[in-house]
């Protein structure tokens, strides 16, 4: 055994992941709670039956917006009597909640939406908002999940994540950041909140805001902009390091590239300086906000990815080759998060086999047994996992629950 295939066993023995999940008027589940063993979970049910559901659930335990990039509002359960009530007042409008265990440790880590009481309903939908708890007391920011799970996820919508515009390809990349620095979900939220804020003030002034309040804004988003950029910077060059030592023998090499002006002046120059820049820029900009013209910065970079050996990038490569280009995305950082972070995340693979052949639909499973971590692997189909047959967990969900057969 090669050092690193080693030093992955060592970690994953260990194991990591969710022990009990506990949803609460969650999407089709008014409540749910499974208790899943830190191995691989298939689960399966017809369309429609809530499998990608759990698996959005269990990204709501790590900082960010979900596998669905959803609206909080629309993951409240709906069911024909809510609606007609209309949102009625209450404390909390849905929760999910965990027993995660990290290395043998476990914790109780949860999430929910407060529901701030507002006449109408759009006003309560603006309101919402969304709340930690760790151990039972409230969390000062989502970040902090990431201290006790982390997760990796490949779903269908991700499937065209090469072609279209680069927002879903910049939030993918900040979640491979998020295992590593997990302050870095702080700065991208603060990044956004500042914007908005920058942006609208601009806006509703026609320009003529308070000049020191625009520079304050400015210095803030320059500051937080070249710490993102910073740490992107370096997540991809983790990356790509660890995929040049250790090439994957079936999923294809990618080489990743950021393209963002602040991104690229790092190569260069000092961090304060680019900074610097950042704020000049800024403040050039602010007349594109009025004329609704772009505004460069870290708001805007891209993440390049290319098929490493026919130097491809990946959108011009084929839907099966996409797939196989995300998936040794997915699997270097496991890996690398595994060794240099010294525990698991937890792999969550809707429809995963689609667009694959049949040869990396088998590798791809070996490779999840390989590593021996916990995964929840959706499909229609079972019969594409008799391979996990005595090995993982398999789910079926009928009626809002789940019936297990191991
Ligand atoms: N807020 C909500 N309240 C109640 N039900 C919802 C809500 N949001 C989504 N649903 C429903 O949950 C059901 C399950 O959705 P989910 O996406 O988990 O299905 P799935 O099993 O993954 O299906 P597929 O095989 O088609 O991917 C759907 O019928 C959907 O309409
Ligand atoms: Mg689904």
């Amino acid at each position: 055994m090669d050092s690193l295939a080693k030093n992955i066993k060592e970690v994953v023995s260990l194991k990591s992941g969710v022990t009990r999940l506990t949803l609460t008027d969650f999407r089709n589940y008014a409540f749910l709670r499974v208790n899943p063993g830190l191995r691989p979970v298939v689960i399966t049910g017809e369309n429609g039956s809530g499998k990608t559901n759990i698996l959005e659930a269990i990204s709501f335990l790590t900082p960010g917006r979900g596998l669905r990039s959803a609206k909080l509002a629309d993951i409240r359960r709906v069911t024909p009597a809510v609606i007609d009530e209309s949102y009625l007042p209450g404390n909390t409008s849905w929760a999910v909640s965990a027993i995660v265990s990290k290395n043998g440790e476990e914790f109780e880590i949860g999430t929910a939406v407060e529901k701030n009481i507002r006449e109408t309903e759009e006003e309560s939908r603006h309101f919402d908002r969304r709340i930690v708890k760790i151990n039972g007391q409230k969390g000062s920011s989502q970040s902090e999940l990431g201290q006790y799970l982390s997760a990796i996820w490949l779903t269908p919508q991700m499937d065209r994540l090469f072609r279209g515009g680069s927002q879903p390809r910049r939030s993918f990349l900040d979640r491979l950041v998020y295992a590593f620095d997990t302050e870095h979900a702080k700065r991208t939220s603060t990044f956004e909140h500042l914007y908005k804020q920058w942006y609208q003030l601009i806006k509703s002034t026609n320009g003529r805001a308070d000049a020191n309040w625009l520079l304050s804004l400015e210095e803030s988003m320059s500051a937080a902009g070249v710490a993102i950029a910073a740490a992107r910077r370096e997540q991809i060059a983790r990356l790509n390091r660890f995929i040049e030592s250790a090439p994957d023998d079936v999923f294809p090499d990618v080489q990743m590239e950021l393209d963002g002006t602040i991104e690229q002046m790092l190569d260069t120059l000092p961090a304060v300086e680019v900074e610097d820049y950042y704020r000049h820029k800024l403040a050039e900009q602010r007349k594109n906000v009025l004329y609704n013209d772009n505004i460069d910065g870290v708001n805007r970079s891209d993440f390049k990815v290319y098929y490493k050996k026919k130097r491809m990038p990946a959108e011009l490569c084929s839907t099966g080759e996409q797939k196989s280009l995300l998936v040794s995305i997915i699997l270097a950082q496991t890996k690398c998060q595994i060794v240099n972070q010294g525990f698991a995340p937890v792999l969550l693979l809707d429809e995963v086999c689609a667009h694959l052949d049949d040869g990396k639909k088998e590798a791809l499973l070996s490779k999840i047994r390989e590593l021996d971590l916990q995964a929840f692997i959706t499909a229609t189909n079972p019969e594409i996992f008799s391979a996990f047959n005595g090995y993982a967990e398999f789910w079926e969900i009928k009626n809002n629950t789940i019936i297990s057969h191991d």
